[in-house]
């Protein structure tokens, strides 16, 4: 169990995306969530998206992973980042709850950071919020005030930007934790071997929004209306504004409908941007096998990083996982929400749950689509 030492409520509503907060000892007597070995073996896996950013004076080198061995990279001066830990290393999920009091169609991933004395990404501005928390070892931090910063070096392909004035200036140890909201600068330098975590966010771009709109309108081959017009402007090589509005209403008129909308962000909001371990199994599940299962003590448990979602007020009865829709009956949607609000569920509960026959009948479709397994 990991619980943070936060006031969540006031959190969201003084913070949470508006200004950055240094929480000492958010975790009191936290437990590192993996090893720095097992956390390099995992960097070793073809499926696993890791780098290995190494700091040089006025410069920083990325090797992407997978990696052999570490030998070349010296005893300073590298860092480690794995993204999505959460869905190669199952122990994780404990950590990831004790951030759900943020909805899960924001929460990106879980990366974990092995970082030599020396070792940092550089100073930079994410598009995302994010939570750092420090494992064991001492990482210095600085936050600077939201704005525009000058690229490092002049060069404006780098991600990284040119110094800061401070507005956080900390060092974090064990169980400390940092939030940053999108847009403001900050930089980690590491001052002795360090394990660190970043819970990473997300949100939907008007560019993002637009492509997957358009995408389920030639899906689903609708949003066929046509513009129509009942006056005409009288310079023939002009567009008038009233034209030029009316089309674009076009648009609104589908962004405003929840049934033009509300299966494409079901669709997108679930999906994940890295790969999912999937856990099918050999032989499909049936009704009797997980049954039996469940007798024996299995516990139905949900893959790592896996999103449930549904829409409030949406206009079908279903739930949303990974980029798919699963249409129930109304009838089961508090099982529904059961199945989608917990990671796992202990042979009772599944019992209870899998009473109803379009219940049973859901579950056994998440398991042999591997999106659940019986631990
Ligand atoms: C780091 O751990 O140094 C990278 C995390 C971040 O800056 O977002
Ligand atoms: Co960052």
């Amino acid at each position: 169990m990991y619980s943070l030492n936060l006031d969540t409520n006031a959190f969201l509503s003084d913070y949470w995306q508006k200004k950055p907060l240094l929480i000492k000892n958010a975790f009191p007597n936290f437990e590192e969530l993996i090893s720095p070995d097992e956390l390099a073996g995992l960097a070793c896996e073809e499926e696993v998206s890791s780098r290995v950013v190494v700091t040089k004076d006025n410069d920083w080198q990325i090797c992407q992973g997978p990696f052999e061995d570490y030998d070349q990279f010296g005893s300073s001066h590298w860092q480690l980042l794995v993204q999505a830990l959460n869905h190669w290393y199952p122990d994780s999920a404990n950590f990831i709850d004790a951030f759900r009091f943020i909805p899960d169609w924001r929460f990106d991933d879980l990366m974990a950071s092995f970082a030599t004395p020396g070792g940092g990404v550089g100073a930079h501005i994410d598009n995302y919020d994010v939570f750092i928390i420090q494992g064991e070892g001492e990482r210095h931090w600085t936050v600077g005030e939201k704005g525009q910063y000058a690229p490092k070096n002049n060069d404006p392909t780098t991600p990284l930007i040119e110094g800061f004035s401070p507005i956080i200036d900390v060092v974090l140890e064990k169980g400390d934790m940092l939030y940053i909201p999108p847009g403001y600068p900050h930089q980690g330098q590491t001052l002795t071997t360090a394990m660190s975590y970043s819970i990473g966010y997300r949100a939907p771009s008007q560019q993002e929004l637009f492509s997957a709109l358009a995408d389920a309108l030639i899906d689903t081959n609708t949003g066929l209306k046509r513009f129509t017009s009942t006056s005409e402007p009288t310079i023939a090589n002009q567009v008038s504004v009233s034209h030029q509005q009316d089309m674009m209403a076009l648009i609104s008129e589908l962004a405003s409908d929840p049934e033009s909308y509300q299966t494409m962000l079901g669709n997108m909001l679930s999906q994940n941007r890295f790969e999912l371990d999937l856990c099918e199994p050999e032989q499909p599940y049936t009704a009797d096998m997980l049954k039996e299962d469940i007798e024996q003590g299995a516990q139905l448990c949900r893959i790592g990083g896996l999103k449930l979602l549904q829409l409030e007020n949406d206009s079908l009865s279903r739930v949303f996982v990974n980029g798919e829709a699963f249409v129930h009956p109304a009838s089961i949607t508090v099982d529904v929400t059961i199945l989608a609000n917990s990671c796992s569920f202990d042979p009772e509960k599944t019992e209870q749950l899998l009473q109803n026959v379009p219940t049973q009948d859901l579950v056994l479709t998440l398991l042999n689509r591997g999106y659940f397994y019986l631990g």
